[in-house]
């Protein structure tokens, strides 16, 4: 089918594949990890694959939500990787997604969007973008990686129109979606590199120099618990260190932040 689309997957495979990774550009999928976990039987271990949609029927957010998904607006994109890491340092791998996203936003604004554990970006505290990782058990044992950016969206649905936000309605300006895929990938190749090599603490650092979490008072849920306290740091298996209000220190691996507003 012809792509009437911004999205140039040629410029990006030209500009950025290694030999063993497969691009899939889809004008209309239900969900781009969906897609990656339906072809994961069949695809080959060593190659890598990228899976971007122009439209997401069924994109799915974090806790069974869904990620709003118009067509021809947003960067809806999956990568599968293949880490050799125990199940307690995927965590990191998350943490890896959300950096790349990060830096990659911020190339085409002026004001920092800024993470918010464990993968959501937020821009004038609303929501720009917002990670999803899902692990399988394979042989060899799989991540598929799901990113979802709002870029040139100029409105959201009622429901999530006070919490969401995208570059467009940020900066005025639209955006070339091929340009930020490419800084992008880049960026999650680099991260996912630094993380191969074992630069955890690299990567934790960086993490927080791209949030303003800590310091901060927050309340965290956690299935039917609300811990409340101040976020302090990440520890080296990215789980979010609090210290609540009996002075403890408590290391979360889960749950949905909110900063607390005085
Ligand atoms: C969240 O913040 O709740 C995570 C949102 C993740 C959305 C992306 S869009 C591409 C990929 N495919 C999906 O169905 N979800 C992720």
């Amino acid at each position: 089918m012809p792509n009437s689309s911004d999205i140039d997957l040629a410029v990006l495979q030209n500009s950025l594949s290694p030999k063993n990774r497969k691009w899939h550009f889809l004008p209309e999928i239900d969900s781009t990890n969906a897609e990656i976990t339906r072809l994961l039987p069949s695809h080959p271990p060593e190659e890598e694959l990228i899976v971007i949609a122009d439209y997401q029927t069924g994109g799915k957010g974090r806790s069974g939500r869904v990620w709003h998904s118009a067509p021809g607006t947003g960067i809806y994109l999956s990568m599968l990787i293949r880490p050799n890491l125990s199940p307690e340092q995927l965590p990191i791998v998350t943490l890896i997604a959300g950096l790349a996203t990060a830096i990659a936003v911020n190339e085409f604004i002026s004001k920092p969007a800024q993470l918010k554990w464990p993968n959501d970006l937020l821009l004038n505290n609303k929501k720009i973008a917002g990670v999803l990782c899902e692990y399988h058990a394979t042989e060899v044992p799989a991540v598929v990686i799901g990113i979802g950016i709002n870029v040139n969206q100029i409105q959201f649905p009622d429901d999530i129109k006070n919490i969401a936000t995208s570059l467009k309605l940020e900066s005025g300006l639209e955006t070339d979606r091929t340009t930020l895929i490419k800084q992008l990938v880049t960026q999650l190749d680099f991260q996912y590199t630094e993380l191969k090599n074992n630069k955890v603490q690299t990567i934790i650092d960086n993490w927080t120099r791209h949030s303003d979490l800590f310091g901060k008072s927050i309340s965290i849920n956690k299935g039917d618990q609300s811990i409340i306290g101040k976020a302090i740091r990440l520890d080296p298996l990215g789980r979010l260190v609090i210290l609540n209000e009996s002075g403890k220190e408590i290391a979360l691996d889960s749950g949905e932040v909110r900063i607390q507003r005085k």
